[in-house]
């Protein structure tokens, strides 16, 4: 049994909390929240943009703490799951790491790369797994993309085009604060980055436009470039300033054989699959797979589901890496140098 202590019971807290619920083979031991009615059980003030709404909580059997140190002192717990804000993902994985647990951290693994360096190598030198939470592709339809492309069922990967924009989320105060989340980029289109470092390997330089807010970049368009000319990937992140439809996501990824369609938005709080996962099949069909679950805490429940049983069988997620997870980190800061130099940037 894996015993695992949660840092934060914010809103990826509560959700974390809700998937390890249903997982066998590891239980919340311990919870690490300043905030004392939310370490009391009471989550009715956690609000997020998915999932079941915040209650009352029985966390009876659960240690308590107030001071993150407290609970990486507890002997008894395995791994440390961090759901705090990303400015302190950095330095209470390396004190977690350190104090010879295991870390699962939400994304972005840190605001700035060199800090998801150094979260790296304290893992590397401490002979403990560090695992980064980059969910995308545990949700379906990326899942359902992933093994297309890694199987080769429809042959090579010829590129795509992945979308990730929202309204602008005005009662998140630090949104655009560099030192604090970083705006979209570091918010919204690390998935995407991640997603692509993922299926494409490392880009060897991003061109990107984009509107500024601050020092981050509100919307972008990014061209990314790889050492096979074949390959053409873009992407379209950011903010749009109406608030009438809150999130919108989806791709299109060409394959030799196939091209995979989904496009899925927030309209007026009523969710819209206006493109369904859809596979454009060479010979002109077209198919709709059935996909497991509509629940995104499901697709936290897989995510954790392949970080316990990485600490249980002492073998590293490839999915949950943190180096891929850096390096997504990375393409995020060569995609804001591009927007500001207004000229492609090499990787
Ligand atoms: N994967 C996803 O889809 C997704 C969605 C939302 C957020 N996130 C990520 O999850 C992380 C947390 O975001 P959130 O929306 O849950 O934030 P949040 O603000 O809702 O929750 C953070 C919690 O941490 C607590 N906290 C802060 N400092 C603390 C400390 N020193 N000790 C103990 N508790 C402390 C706060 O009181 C709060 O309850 C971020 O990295 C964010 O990017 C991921």
């Amino acid at each position: 049994m894996i015993r695992v202590g949660i840092a934060g019971i914010g809103f990826m807290g509560m959700i974390h909390y809700l998937a390890y619920e249903k997982l066998k083979g590891a239980k919340v031991a311990a919870l690490c929240e300043t905030q004392r009615e939310r370490l009391a059980g009471d989550w009715r003030g956690i609000k997020g943009n998915f999932g079941p709404a915040g209650r009352k909580m029985d966390l009876s059997g659960i240690d308590k703490y107030e001071n993150l140190d407290e609970m990486l002192a507890d002997p008894k717990l395995d791994m440390i799951d961090i759901c705090l804000p990303p400015a302190a993902h950095a330095a209470v994985a390396i004190a977690a790491l350190k104090a010879g647990k295991h870390v699962f951290c939400e994304k972005p693994i840190a605001l700035k790369a060199a800090d998801g360096a150094r979260m790296v190598r304290t893992a590397q030198s401490a002979g403990k797994q560090l695992m980064i939470g980059q969910v995308l592709p545990f949700f379906p339809e990326y899942a359902f993309a992933y093994k297309a492309i890694k199987s080769r069922k429809y042959g090579k990967l010829l590129g795509g085009h992945f979308k990730r924009i929202i309204s602008d989320p005005q009662w998140l105060t630090h949104f655009y604060d560099p030192e604090k989340v970083g705006g979209p980029m570091l918010d919204l289109h690390v998935h995407d980055a991640h997603y692509i470092r993922l299926i494409c390997g490392m880009p060897t330089s991003v061109s990107t436009v984009g509107r500024m807010r601050g020092e981050v970049a509100e919307y972008f368009v990014s061209q990314f470039a790889f050492e096979d000319p074949n390959l053409v990937v873009s992407a379209a992140s950011g903010v749009i300033h109406q608030q009438g439809r809150g999130f919108s996501a989806g791709f299109e990824i060409h394959l030799q054989k196939a091209t995979l369609l989904y496009d899925f938005s927030v309209v007026g709080d009523k969710p819209e699959a206006s493109m369904p996962l859809t596979v454009l099949n060479a010979d002109g069909k077209v198919e709709r797979p059935t996909m497991p679950s509509s629940d995104p805490v499901d697709s936290f429940v897989e995510e954790l589901t392949e970080a316990t049983r990485a600490v249980r069988r002492g073998k590293p997620s490839a999915m949950l890496d943190g180096e891929l997870a850096r390096d997504a980190v990375i393409l995020c800061q060569k995609q804001t140098e591009s927007i500001r130099k207004r000229r492609p940037v090499k990787l």
